[in-house]
């Protein structure tokens, strides 16, 4: 079992609009983390719900993401995109598992998580924030 997930400095991208949106994804995913320690047994539905809302959420944030990239013209774009496009495959899996009715345990999702946040964030995102911070010294970077 993973430890809970704690937002702090190693996962910021230095760009508010992101870290804020990292900010409110480290949420959503501990009401999933909660629905793993709490001692009575968590129904059903509000797993559910909280993987739905995480998912939601995430497609939100991967499409401005890609946007502010765009906008600024990031070289890794589509190499970055490809990422995102493998996670929603992923997230997308866990939609039609709950879709389906089908036992997903909040364990699964939260593994993923930790996974995603940990080192998709603190690596490949970061790279976008220096980017752009670069930028900025230039006079072109993206503080929205
Ligand atoms: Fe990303």
């Amino acid at each position: 079992m993973e430890d809970r997930l704690i937002f702090d400095a190693r996962y910021l991208v230095g760009i508010g609009q992101i870290d804020r949106e990292h900010q409110k994804l480290f949420e959503l995913a501990d009401k999933i983390y909660d629905c793993l320690v709490v001692d009575v047994i968590v129904p059903m539905k509000e797993i559910r719900a909280a993987i739905t809302e995480l998912i939601e959420y995430t497609k939100i944030h991967f499409a401005n993401e890609e946007q502010l990239m765009r906008s600024s013209d990031y070289p890794d774009l589509e190499e970055h995109r490809g990422l995102h496009a493998y996670l929603i495959s992923r997230i997308e899996d866990f939609e039609k598992s709950v879709e389906r009715g089908e036992q997903v345990t909040p364990v699964d999702a939260y593994e993923f998580l930790c996974e995603w946040l940990g080192d998709h964030i603190r690596d490949k995102d970061k790279n976008f924030g220096e980017y752009s911070s670069h930028r900025e010294e230039q006079g072109s970077g993206v503080r929205p």
